[in-house]
């Protein structure tokens, strides 16, 4: 079956912060760093969820209401069992598709292969690349994609 995607609601709060503990391990965000997230739908953000029945993925995107600045691709993360099964370019497709005209940056980790390869796969370009960015020393990519890539 597929997931429908669909925005996020506050009931999808409980559920988001375990299966991003479960994604991201010590770098998922707090329960109050989520509240945070949902406190800015109204202005800024757009959390969508991929929905079997439960959440079984998400994306998270901060979209500056100047359409000029770029929309940052803050998180996208699939339930572990549910990984390769397509749910990510569902979740990626639905994100850009918010994203008409805009341009859209993100980072990640060099050595998240699969992550690099979902994004590529997408348009998303490397720009640049920033030395020791994460906890680690591990680096990161800084990737563009621009509509005209969809
Ligand atoms: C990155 C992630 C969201 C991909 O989700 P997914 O549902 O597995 O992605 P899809 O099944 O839609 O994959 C689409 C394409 O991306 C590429 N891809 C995805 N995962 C890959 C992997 N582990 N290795 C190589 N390519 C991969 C492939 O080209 C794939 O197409 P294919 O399966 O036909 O070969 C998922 O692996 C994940 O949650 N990772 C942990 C969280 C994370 O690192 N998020 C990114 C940083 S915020």
């Amino acid at each position: 079956m597929r997931p429908a995607i669909r925005p996020a609601t506050g009931a999808d709060l409980d559920a988001l912060v375990a299966l991003d503990k479960v994604c991201f391990g010590d770098s998922a965000w707090s329960a109050s760093a989520w509240d945070d997230e949902f406190a800015r739908l109204a202005t800024d953000r757009v959390v969508l969820v991929a929905d079997e029945g439960e959440v079984v993925g998400y994306v998270v995107l901060l979209v500056p209401p100047v359409v000029e600045d770029p929309v940052d691709l803050l998180r996208i993360a699939v339930s572990p069992a549910e990984r390769r099964t397509g749910i990510g370019g569902q979740l990626m497709t639905a994100a850009l598709q918010r994203c008409a005209g805009r341009t859209v940056l993100l980072e990640v980790a060099a050595g998240n292969e699969g992550a690099g390869a979902l994004y590529r796969g997408y348009g998303f370009e490397e720009i640049s690349r920033r030395r020791g960015y994460y906890a680690g020393g591990e680096e990161a990519l800084i990737m563009q994609w621009q509509e005209k890539a969809l």
